[in-house]
Order: structure tokens, then C-alpha cells, then sequence
């Protein structure tokens, strides 16, 4: 196992993982989803979810890496034999999904990035149709998401401690300290405290069957988790290291980046008299706003380092997409690194293309003969969402029914004895056997029949 290289140390580990889940999900697409989704209410789910249904799977993903040793696909053939590496092959594909669309939205943020700091988009009147006409310039948004790969590449080929553990070390505090600061500038602003209200007063008649299913998507996705992610993740981690402390540790700095970017948001958003329901776009036209209403020095300055640091968070987790796919080929087909890097991220560019292309472009990428016309990059996101909840599911099934829950749980007590007896113990043990399995599951079977055979239990007609 030693060429495979190891995190250096524990809070290697951590960052790493933590860098992983901080991204795009916390900044761009959490406002959004809570936007449309009734605000306060779908916070209030996403944190149950993250605590009993999400923390329990990365414990599991986590402790299955370490014990194995390898990649996902590897994992799950070592732990499972045969058939179970299909599973983690599962993962692999849809991390390489979520790439090929990330990368696209990652290279939205880094245009921005470049376009306030060195360009005049902070001197536009309406950012809402800027947006619109800015993604879908094909030329920039082509350069900048081949940058953001190549630059993706270049890291991931350095192998795991060189490149992913230094990258994340200066962007962790860099994001939280801006963060606070646009919190009290926004929280200054008149009519903030609606913004307040509607993000942390629930209302309970506004909690439906959508809320859940996109709270828990969004927890999953944003904790980077079902994918075998954490798997390939954990298996540099050492032995020495306590797996369920880490864990929680990682679920909270990626829970807490996610809630204060929905409290810097949401007073911003009520203070402009803007919609908070308005999707992807959310945060690229209310934060431009409000970098302009700094003035134009501050506002460059401000906006700037913003978008600058949601590159470096969207960077650490395309890192991690990228290392999930890489590790597979390295480990099982003994390619080597550099090669499968430059290969993998080539064709996961390609595949992103159609993403790109869909914002308007293409009318026929724009609207999917499909159930409700998705855009292309909705309809690969929102498989990717399914994929990643069923793959939690399975992997509960695998721990409870092949690997067995007490290998997990001896795995665990490694590197913090006295696990086995704990209340925690207790707790992860019924979550993983019955309450991840079956909520997940089912949720899996009503989204499927909903999404793709027109059910209709779910969401209702468009
Ligand atoms: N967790 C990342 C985010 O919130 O932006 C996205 C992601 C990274 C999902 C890695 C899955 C993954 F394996």
C-alpha cells in the first residue's frame, strides 16, 4: 500500500475530505435549492438529514476506504468480492458525471472572478440578463472550464499529498473569513431581517415531499458523498486516525460554510427587493448587486476575492471528482498516474460539453424532449442526485448484509478505543442498518418513477 501514498497527517485528512465537500454545492447551488424551496424549511431538513441519514454514510464510505485500502471500485471487490465492485463502479461513473457538469459551472465562477477583478461587469445595469448572455458565450466559458481542468490535472497528477492537501490548506480559512465578512456587511443592510426570517423562521405547511427530496440530494451532494468518494478518500488515511471524530468534523465544516452562505444570501437578496426563487442564477446576480453597490474600488476588490475563493472551493472538489476515477485506473489497471489524469480529464471535459451548450445555445440541449424539458446540465445533475442517494443506500446494504456491521464497527474502534461501547456506536450501527437503507431506498424508488415514468407522486405536473 505504501506507493499509493497517505495523507500526511490527520488534519491532512480532514482538509482534504472537508475541501472535497466544500464547493459549489455550499455557495452556488444550497441558496438556490433553500431559494426555491421555502428558505428556513429546507434548512431545517437539510440538517436533520445531514445528521441522521449523511453522517452515518461517511462514517460507513470512510471506514470501507481504510479497511480496503482502495479505490472504490477495489473497496468494494476486496471487502465484498466480485459482483460488489460494480457498485463502486457505479460511483465512479457518477462522479464523472458530476465533473463533467461542475467543471462547467466552475468555469462560470472563474469568468466572473476575471470579469469583475479586470474587466467593467460591475458596470452593468441588469445582472440578471447579463448572466443569461454570459453563459451562453460560448468562446470564454470554453476557455475558462479547459482551464479549470487543466489546472484540476495538474494537481491531481502531483498524487494525493503533494498536490490535494496543500491546495486545501489556504483555502479553507481564506473562504470563512470572507464569508463572515459579506455576513455583517449584508446584515447592515435595510430590510435584512426579512432575509433573516425567511432563511431561519420555518414555516412547516411550506415543507413538502419536494423540500425533502432536494434537501437530501443537496446533503448528500454537498457532503460529496455515495460516489466511493470518501472510499478512495479513506483508504490513504492511516490507521492511527479516528475515522468518526474526522467525519464529524468534516460534516460540520461543510454544514457551516452551506449556512452562512445561505446568511450572507438571503438579507442581500430581501435588501435588493430581488426573488429568492429564482435558481442557478441566484447567487451570480445578487452578489454582483451587492459588489456594486460597494462602489467601484471596494467592489472590485470584494468581488474579486469572492468568486476568486468559490474557485479555490469548487477546485478542492473537482480535485477529488477527478482523483475518484483516477484512483481506479491507477489501482486496478496499474496505469500510470499522469497518463490516466490527462486521459480522464479530456474525455470528462467532452462529456461537459453538452452542459455548456445548454443554456440557450442549443435550443434542443435547452429543453430535453423529456419530462418538464430539462436543460441538459439539470437533467445530468439531477441524475447525478439520484445516483449518488441510491449509492448510499447500497452502500448501507453492503455494510449490513455482506461486509457486516461488526467489521465496520471494528474498523472504527481503530485509532479511537472504547468506539465499540459507545452510545455513538449504538446510534451509527441503527442508522446503517435501518434508517439510511430504508429512507433512502424508498425515496430512491418514488424520485425514479417520478422523474423518469411520469408518476408524479413527488413534484406534481410542471
Ligand atoms: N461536495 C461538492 C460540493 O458541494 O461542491 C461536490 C462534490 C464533490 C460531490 C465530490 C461529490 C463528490 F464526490
Amino acid at each position: 500500500m505504501s506507493n499509493r501514498g497517505n495523507f500526511s497527517s490527520r488534519i491532512g485528512f480532514i482538509l482534504a475530505a472537508a475541501g472535497s465537500a466544500v464547493g459549489l454545492g455550499n455557495i452556488w447551488r444550497f441558496p438556490y435549492l433553500a431559494g426555491t424551496n421555502g428558505g428556513a424549511g429546507f434548512l431545517l431538513i437539510y440538517l436533520i438529514c445531514i445528521f441522521t441519514l449523511c453522517f452515518p454514510v461517511m462514517v460507513g464510505e470512510i471506514a470501507i476506504g481504510r479497511k480496503a485500502g482502495s479505490d472504490a471500485y477495489g473497496s468494494y471487490k476486496k471487502l465484498g468480492g466480485g459482483t460488489w465492485g460494480y457498485l463502486g463502479l457505479y460511483g465512479i461513473l457518477a462522479g464523472v458525471l458530476i465533473l463533467s457538469y461542475y467543471n462547467v459551472v466552475a468555469g462560470w465562477a472563474f469568468g466572473y472572478f476575471l470579469e469583475i477583478t479586470f474587466g467593467n461587469l460591475l458596470n452593468h445595469a441588469d445582472f440578471g440578463s447579463f448572466f443569461g448572455e454570459y453563459v451562453n458565450s460560448i468562446g470564454p466559458i470554453f476557455m475558462f472550464s479547459f482551464g479549470f481542468m487543466v489546472i484540476t490535472a495538474i494537481i491531481v497528477s502531483q498524487g494525493i499529498a503533494k498536490g490535494i492537501e496543500a491546495a486545501n490548506k489556504i483555502m479553507m480559512p481564506g473562504l470563512y473569513l470572507i464569508l463572515i465578512g459579506l455576513i455583517i456587511y449584508s446584515l447592515t443592510l435595510p430590510n435584512a431581517s426579512a432575509g433573516v426570517e425567511f432563511y431561519l423562521v420555518p414555516k412547516l405547511d411550506q415543507i413538502t415531499s419536494k423540500t425533502i427530496f432536494y434537501a437530501l440530494c443537496q446533503a448528500f451532494f454537498s457532503l460529496s458523498l455515495g460516489m466511493g468518494c470518501l472510499i478512495t478518500y479513506g483508504s490513504y488515511v492511516t490507521k492511527d486516525q479516528n475515522i468518526v471524530k474526522s467525519a464529524a468534523i468534516i460534516s460540520i465544516a461543510d454544514t457551516s460554510v452551506a449556512f452562512l452562505a445561505g446568511l450572507m444570501v438571503f438579507p442581500l437578496v430581501f435588501s435588493l427587493g430581488a426573488e429568492p426563487g429564482q435558481g442557478p442564477k441566484l447567487i451570480f446576480v445578487i452578489l454582483t448587486q451587492a459588489f456594486q453597490s460597494m462602489g467601484p474600488v471596494v467592489g472590485r476588490i470584494v468581488g474579486g476575492s469572492f468568486f476568486l475563493l468559490i474557485c479555490f472551493a469548487a477546485l478542492t472538489s473537482t480535485i477529488s471528482l477527478l482523483e475518484v476515477p483516477a484512483a481506479y485506473f491507477v489501482d486496478q489497471k496499474k496505469l500510470p498516474r499522469k497518463a490516466v489524469v490527462w486521459g480522464m480529464s479530456g474525455l470528462i471535459f467532452v462529456l461537459g460539453l453538452p452542459s455548456m451548450f445548454s443554456q440557450g445555445v442549443v435550443p434542443f440541449l435547452n429543453k430535453l424532449p423529456l419530462h418538464n424539458a430539462p436543460d441538459f446540465l439539470s437533467f445530468v445533475s439531477d441524475l447525478c442526485d439520484i445516483m449518488l442517494i441510491t449509492g448510499g443506500c447500497l452502500m448501507c446494504l453492503f455494510i449490513r448484509y455482506k461486509w457486516k456491521i461488526n467489521n465496520m464497527n471494528e474498523e472504527l474502534e481503530i485509532g479511537n478505543t472504547g468506539y465499540v461501547q459507545s452510545w455513538l456506536s449504538k446510534y451509527l450501527t441503527f442508522a446503517i442498518t435501518w434508517v439510511c437503507p430504508i429512507l433512502l431506498g424508498i425515496l430512491s424508488v418514488l424520485v425514479i418513477t417520478d422523474k423518469y415514468f411520469g408518476l408524479e407522486w413527488l413534484f406534481g405536473a410542471a
